[in-house]
């Protein structure tokens, strides 16, 4: 198993210590300890998952310390939560805002005109793919397939889906969202 890196438990080579670690309240500690407790010591980092969006819920995206602090936690290195944290669009390695517009871009969201779906929301929010509005609401990706295929095209706002999108679809979301008052489907873990 990887070691912890952190002062108490360094690894044996040099790394880069963080300077400061997240630090929650012991009601989070608590969650956080209920997810841990659901594996044997040595599989620990199998609550990497569930980790990552208890951090993210609490501090927004997954900063350095909130890293630090999962790292800890799972006795990981921190490049092996970064592995992780970069492969799932999901988990914000940077700020992001309130609404995440996700984008499918894969191959039944493209034929069915994700691409107008994007080019579209890019002209409302007045942001290109990969951005974040000034005002901290809107963040726009496109994200490969979210497996609703089906129903393409699609995307997902937070965690919910909006499905057969046609462009007064996204614009009833996209209004929604600029007016505070959609409501998300899906609660963040
Ligand atoms: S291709 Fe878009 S959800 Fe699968």
């Amino acid at each position: 198993m990887s070691q912890q890196f952190l002062p108490d438990n360094p690894l044996p080579q040099e790394a880069k210590v963080p300077e400061e670690i997240a630090r929650f309240s012991p009601a989070v500690e608590a969650e956080i300890d209920g997810h841990l407790a659901k594996y044997p010591p040595e599989r620990r980092r199998s609550a990497m998952l569930p980790l990552m969006f208890i951090v993210q819920r609490e501090r927004g995206w997954l900063d350095k310390p909130g890293v630090a602090y999962i790292a800890n936690r799972l006795g990981v290195r921190i490049t092996d939560v970064w592995e992780t944290a970069t492969f799932y669009s999901m988990i914000y390695t940077k700020p992001a805002g309130k609404y995440h517009v996700q984008i499918c871009k894969t191959l039944s969201c493209k034929i069915m005109g994700a691409g107008n779906i994007t080019e579209h929301c890019a002209q409302r929010l007045g942001i290109k793919p990969g951005e974040t509005s000034a005002d901290g609401k809107f963040t726009l990706s496109e994200v490969e397939c979210l497996g609703s295929c089906g129903t393409a095209p699609m995307l997902q706002v937070g965690f919910d889906f909006h499905e057969n999108l046609t462009t007064e679809k996204v614009d009833e979301i996209l209004d929604a969202c600029a007016r505070g008052d959609y409501k998300f489907a899906v609660k963040v873990r």
